[in-house]
């Protein structure tokens, strides 16, 4: 949650910024009730369907699911860590930084792993421009048809051959060897990584140096080796390129994902600045969910090949837990033996623009792979087609998206929506299998939202915490765990009677990064019909009727001891007086 920064600074902070200032100064808003509308900044779209509470100190988008709290969205919107985020909104609220969380000095930092890295990112760029082996380098660039300014743009580099230019020049063994640089013997002397290699510096999404990729300038092996995992460097989270895209457009409309680092760099020169490459992994869930932050559309591009459909399925497959409406993800197979770089250094920008115009909807690719495999005329088929399609139907999120291909889907199966709707989420069988039941991590099913009164007081509470007031008798509640969610329901109304400043957004802000989070926003933006003016007497039934359904389940338990004889003197006081 909020690392070492104290919870109540965050709560305060976030009760003197305004959300709608926060929000307005970055994205056009015009007032709507008491809410603001806009465009979404995280997805692309044309209708707005992003909202700003200022009443519960939260934003929203009803397209793309984006939501949080100010610190979220500065986060999010100008790609700041939380520290970063709660330090700039300091500023403005003109609160002074905790100690303890001020600098970054006491965190475990990884700013001199960055710095090294960085540093030898000059170096090698500095061996291209003058050293004596330089020619060779330059040389096989230029073959590639790469120019001075994009390999500029790039940073791109060369390591000289030799095994000790790196560590010559850098010395400190002990950190080089933990930024992957040099490699350790079996004697335990080190020697440079990259040696003879076009050097390929591979940037976090904010710029800093976390890794390389080199090349072999001839038909060398292993043709490129890239860094090892370090704590800075994280393969299956890295994406080659997207510094340079978010440089060349902060909000690009859409973003190619290729394969390799050569193809990045071609597009980029050919006037094609949106594309990022995985580094020789399958792209996954957490890469995508990346790029989805930055653009509403990422098309995936795949050589034509068999080794290209086997990797398209499986960045599908890694894709749809990702998959919301408002958010789009594409396929484009090229033809067989060529990759991007190949393709515009031949044809040019245009025409690899107007193939990314063709690529296929991940729906249609999903579900044309599917009927390929089965014979979609029989009744065995179309059973076998849904068997196939439940395990990816249940990656995805609850959201239209969902709802809407499995309508498509039912439909080629010739079903009913609903029963299939069913199947997927569990709740109908079909032949032996038993669908994965669903998750209750919160006690709180946050599918579709049925109206308990547990989860209504906690939906009115995160609407307005200060309701909490009205509730006598807190501790009574607590340590009761009889109905799903109630101990978050209580942990909630002590915060809000702890905090009596607390805004939702803080309340939000606080279950970050938890188990309760995805439930709780699900509540926090349910729209539960209760009016403005309604909220207290609401709260207070809703509370009433938990307090009944508690007292029904102690009832029934100590009818339970009284039909065995095992009731005590107590046990019967309290029985009686439940009885009543
Ligand atoms: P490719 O073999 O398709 O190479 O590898 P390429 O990108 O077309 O390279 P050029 O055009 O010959 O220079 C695609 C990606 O797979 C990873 C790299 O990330 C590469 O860019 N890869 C490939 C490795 O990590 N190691 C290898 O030995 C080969
Ligand atoms: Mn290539």
């Amino acid at each position: 949650m909020a690392g070492r920064i104290p919870d109540t600074f965050i709560d305060e902070l976030l009760a003197r910024v305004d959300i709608a200032d926060i929000v307005g100064e970055r994205v056009r808003l015009r007032r709507s009730g008491s809410n603001y509308l806009g465009l979404c900044p995280f997805h692309g779209e044309k209708t707005p369907s992003f909202t700003v509470s200022a009443d519960k100190q939260f934003y929203h988008c009803f397209g793309c699911g984006a939501h949080g709290s100010a610190i979220r969205f500065l986060m999010e919107y100008d790609r700041l860590d939380f520290r970063e985020a709660v330090a700039q909104l300091a500023r403005t609220a003109g609160l002074e930084m905790p100690e303890q969380g001020r600098g970054e000095a006491q965190q475990p930092s990884q700013k001199p792993l960055h710095d090294l890295l960085a540093q030898a990112g000059r170096q090698y760029q500095q061996w291209l421009r003058q050293h004596p082996q330089r020619q060779r380098a330059i040389d096989y660039l230029q073959k590639r048809g790469l120019n001075g300014g994009i390999a500029q743009r790039f940073g791109i580099g060369f390591a000289p051959p030799g095994w000790d230019n790196l560590l010559r020049e850098l010395g400190n063994p002990d950190h080089l060897k933990q930024a992957g640089l040099v490699v350790e013997r079996d004697g335990g002397r080190v020697y440079d990584r990259f040696r003879d290699r076009i050097m390929f510096p591979i940037r976090d999404h904010r710029g800093r140096t976390i890794g390389f990729g080199g090349r072999v300038l001839d038909d060398g092996e292993p043709k490129y080796l890239n860094s090892p995992e370090t704590p800075v460097f994280h393969k299956g989270e890295a994406l080659y390129g997207l510094h340079e895209v978010l440089q060349a457009d902060r909000h690009p409309t859409d973003i190619v994902v290729v394969e390799g680092y050569m193809d990045v760099v071609a597009l980029a020169q050919h006037g094609l600045p949106r594309a990022v490459a995985t580094l020789g992994t399958a792209t996954s869930t957490r890469q995508v969910e990346r790029l989805l932050k930055t653009t509403g559309d990422v098309i995936f591009c795949f050589d034509g090949d068999e080794a290209g459909a086997r990797a398209a399925w499986r960045a599908l497959e890694n894709a749809l837990p990702a998959m919301r409406q408002g958010r789009q993800i594409r396929f484009l197979f090229l033809p067989d033996g060529e990759d991007p770089d190949s393709l515009v250094r031949q044809s040019g920008s245009e025409a690899f623009e107007s193939r990314l115009l063709q690529a296929t909807s991940l729906s249609d690719y999903l579900i044309d792979r599917l009927q390929q495999q089965t014979d979609m005329q029989s009744m065995d088929g179309r059973a076998r087609f849904v068997e196939k399609a439940l395990p990816l139907l249940q990656r995805l999120p609850p959201d239209v998206y969902r709802h809407m291909l499995i309508e498509r889907m039912a439909g080629l199966a010739r079903l009913d929506t609903g029963y299939l709707e069913g199947v997927v989420d569990g709740r109908e069988r079909i032949g032996r299998r038993q669908a994965r039941s669903e998750s209750r991590s919160s006690g709180l099913d946050t599918g579709s939202v049925r109206r308990t009164p547990v989860r209504l007081a906690i939906a009115l509470l995160l609407q307005r915490p200060a309701l909490a007031h009205q509730v006598e008798d807190i501790a009574s509640l607590r340590g009761l765990d009889d109905l799903p969610g109630l101990p978050l329901l209580v942990q909630l109304l002590e915060l809000s009677i702890n905090e009596p400043q607390i805004t939702p957004g803080a309340v939000l802000e606080r279950f970050r990064d938890t188990e309760h989070e995805a439930a709780l926003w699900k509540l926090a933006t349910w729209d539960h019909l209760v009016p403005e003016s309604g909220l207290e007497a609401e709260f207070a039934d809703a509370m009433n009727r938990v307090r009944r359904l508690l007292s029904d389940r102690r009832l029934q338990h100590l009818n339970e001891r009284l039909q065995a004889g095992e009731l005590t003197a107590e046990e019967w006081t309290e029985w009686t007086r439940l009885k009543k």
